[in-house]
């Protein structure tokens, strides 16, 4: 089966770093480029970081542009607390030689998937003000795009405030264009994601894959403990969930439903309301994670990349 070509758009960030070597390990999926946007940390540092991983993950071939620093018309916020001032935790990766595409993020997303209409697999795994701009740029991507996957959002809870998840709290304007661009949009959310978590029994299982398990994957695995929950059972994958998605959505139990953002409420801005009853739906909501299953193909594929290093 030709592999599945992938356009991610990220922040780099621990999660978004784990998703990048799931991107990178599948051979069921090809990276044709990496877009960067300030969200978990500066622009800057997501930058770096996407330059930094393409060189140690060894995929020197594939375009990085950056993007936006900041939302569409909000301040920016970070989650700095969660992924370290350096974006990667306790990680630090050589540094990158090779030089960023001078296309920047909007002009490489528009030029990609305008070169191979329905072709091109969107993702994003941070803020959505990329997407936002590159839609305003060409509206027809959300007609070439051969599909756009989202991690973000939730049906029920958030996590940066009760109602919104951070990555469309950071942007909620720039989500709610990207949610209304006329396309599907797969929205993996915190109700998927909080099913993949790395608890001891997954640890353990990391650290047997020599060492990038030891020296990467559990690093970025079991960076953040929330202090604040007492039910902690382990860091979820979030970003590696919505990448998973693509490659394998036989993991996941999914239901279609009408998701739109709140932008103007006071409490509640950034809250995907998702109306599982809609008769016109926009998006595709996987509610349900085969975990076992989900767990075998993700270390597998590490695996793969582990045992090619060595
Ligand atoms: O809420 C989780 C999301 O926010 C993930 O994409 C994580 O990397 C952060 O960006
Ligand atoms: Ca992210």
């Amino acid at each position: 089966m030709t592999a599945r070509k992938l356009l991610l758009d990220c922040d780099p960030g621990l999660d978004d770093a784990l998703a990048i070597l799931l991107a990178h390990g599948d051979p069921g999926l090809e990276l044709v480029a990496v877009t960067a946007v300030g969200g978990n940390v500066s622009l800057e540092t997501t930058t770096r970081n996407a330059l930094d991983l393409r060189e140690y993950l060894g995929f020197p071939q594939v375009p990085v542009a950056a993007g936006a620093a900041g939302p569409l018309v909000r301040e920016a916020r970070n989650a700095a607390e969660v992924h370290g001032i350096g974006g990667l935790g306790d990680v630090v990766l050589p540094r990158a030689s090779l030089p960023l595409d001078p296309r920047g993020a909007v002009e490489l997303i528009v030029e990609t998937i305008a070169a191979s209409p329905g072709q091109v697999h969107l993702l994003a795994t941070g803020p959505l003000t990329n997407i936002a701009l590159a839609l305003r740029a060409e509206p027809r991507i959300a007609q070439w795009a051969a599909s756009f996957t989202i991690m973000g959002g939730s049906f029920t809870r958030g996590n940066t405030t009760p109602a919104a998840e951070f990555n469309i709290y950071a942007d909620p304007e720039a989500a709610a264009e990207v949610f209304a661009a006329g396309w599907q949009v797969t929205m993996v959310g915190l109700d998927l994601t909080l099913q993949a978590l790395v608890d001891d029994r997954i640890k353990e299982r990391m650290l047997a894959l020599g060492s990038l398990g030891r020296n990467f994957v559990v690093p970025l695995s079991t960076f953040w403990n929330d202090p604040q929950d007492p039910d902690w059972g382990g860091q979820a994958v979030h970003d590696v969930c919505a990448v998973a998605f693509l490659s394998r959505p036989d993991l996941f139990r999914s239901v279609p439903a009408q998701v739109e953002v709140e932008t103007e409420g006071k409490f509640t801005a950034g809250m995907t309301v998702t109306d599982f009853r809609s008769s016109a739906p926009n998006a595709l909501v996987p509610v349900k994670l085969d975990v076992r299953a989900f767990w075998d193909y993700v270390l597998g594929i590490y695996g793969s990349v582990s045992d090619a290093q060595n």
